[in-house]
């Protein structure tokens, strides 16, 4: 199969705009407070220097409006126009320059970038290895010599699993609002559907997301791949130390020469 078939196959398989047609009127209230918003925000301004900043999925801009009131230019791109309203009607979204795209290939302008962000497991949201080693290569393209890719995503559990690889997983839990994840993942392609399921105030809300996962060692390898070497590694925005027992990393890549893969 030749590359520009096998991009054919994997787009097939995946239509980026689905996840936010589905979920950008209640993206905020499911993810503002559950999420530690303010620490990433922190981190990333920290790492971003004077920027800019570039968001791959930049969805409502949770992080990017913050992120932009804090003096840095930053520009957001999205598959998503739903994502992408939402972002625009919230205040001080208009300080964001935003496109919509494909952060697998698109490209931005008002580069190069200090910073590059992909958070809270958008990287898994491409239905591919393949497709995942050309979203690296594209990020390289966009930064600055020096310049840094953070990436966001939880770290494979398959012990979690049952032995036909399904598992419900508790999300959230409080007197108003319960979160759950349901969950089936095939280990060959290391896909997993999920659909998130949330329950409040006598309303049901199904929030489907399908990911191709992968293990903190096969991200790093996509990073060299696309020349860029792992820098830090921390189990979450306040730099907590990444062990055996860490659900989650926060990974800082760094481009050391040129962008491979142009
Ligand atoms: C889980 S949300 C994260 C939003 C935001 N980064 C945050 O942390 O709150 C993932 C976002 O990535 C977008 N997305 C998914 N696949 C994409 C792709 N291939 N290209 C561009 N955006 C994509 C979705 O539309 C969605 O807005």
């Amino acid at each position: 199969m030749t590359d520009a078939q096998k991009a054919q196959e994997d787009h097939d398989l995946h239509d980026p705009t689905a996840y936010g047609a589905r979920i950008a009127d209640d993206y905020d209230r499911l993810y503002t407070d559950t999420l530690d918003t303010e620490g990433a925000v922190a981190l990333l301004a920290e790492l971003a220097g004077a920027g800019p900043v570039l968001e791959w999925g930049v969805g409502t801009g949770r992080l990017a409006v913050p992120l932009a009131q804090r003096g840095l230019a930053v520009h957001g791109l999205d598959s998503s126009p739903d994502m992408l309203d939402r972002l625009h009607t919230k205040p001080g979204g208009e300080r964001v320059r935003t496109s919509q795209g494909d952060f697998e290939c698109a490209h931005v302008d008002g580069g190069p970038f200090a910073l590059a962000v992909l958070a809270f497991n958008t990287v898994f949201a491409l239905p591919s290895q393949d497709a995942q080693v050309r979203c690296f290569q594209n990020t390289a393209r966009h930064l600055a010599p020096g310049g840094r890719f953070v990436v966001e995503a939880w770290v494979p559990q398959p012990e979690r699993f049952d032995a036909k690889g399904e598992a419900v997983l508790l999300r959230h839990l409080s007197e108003d609002h319960v979160s759950l994840d349901v969950a089936r993942i095939d280990p060959v392609t290391q896909r997993m559907q999920t659909t998130q399921v949330s329950l409040s105030d006598g309303q049901v809300r199904l929030h489907p997301a399908n990911h191709r996962y992968a293990w903190p060692a096969e991200l790093d390898l996509m990073a060299r791949l696309a020349g860029m070497a792992l820098e830090h590694r921390w189990a979450d925005w306040r730099k907590a130390p990444f062990t055996e027992a860490s659900a989650g990393h926060v990974s800082v890549y760094r481009l050391s020469g040129p962008a491979v893969g142009r």
